[in-house]
């Protein structure tokens, strides 16, 4: 049977107040993780802040692997996630969201790996996003109205700074549609792991240079705040949706 997880990013410590969360401490050769899980709708949903119930975790400081490995442990098989990323493109303004389909690694000094074998671990990245998971997400978005854009390039880079005007006309030279901090190693952790993951990214500002004004965290963070519940009720309504049609 499938096991569904959220892990929400910015602003998504607002959702707790959605549910009855009640903690689960899971213990990873990579550190302790604090997963939360409620019931919905007679099974167990599980939610994962990637920066802290305080907002801790800066995005080079997040434990990706404990993470990971803590959703897997915790016996989950698939896996929605949301970022909060700028936007390359003009025609995907702030407050878009938008179905990863692809990425550029531009991160450094992070784990490539799970590490859990001394053998190397060669993780295949053609599909990077679980097919299977984004069409449920495209499914369900035109079945209960929320538009969603349905593929993109996401490049990741290390943060916690913003990028310069130079690298962002460098990255969407490299095609790269939006740019993040958080959604890699992440994405492809997973799927060593063999989770079948799926990340829905929220435009919440033009990447620098592309408009005159700069970007600040409090702007980043409000614009999550908005559509945190948006993305939230969309997963569920995927998982809902997917628990109906069990070929997906
Ligand atoms: N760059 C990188 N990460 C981000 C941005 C950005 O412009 N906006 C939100 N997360």
């Amino acid at each position: 049977m499938n096991k569904y997880a959220i892990i929400g990013g910015t602003g998504a410590e607002h959702l707790l107040s959605s549910a009855e969360w009640e903690d689960i401490l899971i213990s990873t050769p990579y550190g302790d993780v604090l997963l939360k899980e409620a019931d919905f709708e007679g099974e167990k949903l599980t939610l994962l802040l990637r920066h802290g119930e305080q907002h801790q975790y800066p995005p080079h400081l997040i434990n990706y692997r404990a993470n990971i490995l803590a959703l897997r442990n915790h016996g989950v098989t698939d896996v929605f996630a949301a970022n909060a990323v700028g936007s390359l493109r003009i025609d995907l303004p702030p407050e878009s969201l938008i179905l990863l389909s692809d990425f550029i690694d531009f991160t450094h000094g992070r784990p490539l790996d799970l590490g859990e074998t001394s053998k190397m671990t060669h993780t295949d990245c053609s599909e990077p996003y679980s097919a299977e998971l984004r069409t449920t997400l495209l499914e369900t978005s035109a079945e209960i109205g929320t538009p969603l854009f349905p593929r993109a390039v996401y490049l990741c880079t290390n943060g916690p700074r913003y990028e310069s005007p130079a690298e962002v006309r460098l990255f969407g030279e490299w095609g790269a549609d939006v740019v993040g901090m958080t959604g890699l190693p992440e994405a492809y952790l997973a799927r060593e792991a063999n989770m079948r993951y799926a990340c829905v990214a929220v435009v919440t500002n033009y990447a620098a240079g592309l408009d005159a004004k700069a970007i600040r965290h409090e702007d980043v963070e409000n614009i999550m705040r908005q559509k945190n519940q948006e993305i939230f009720e969309l997963f569920l309504s995927a998982i809902r949706f997917a628990k109906n049609n069990p070929s997906q």
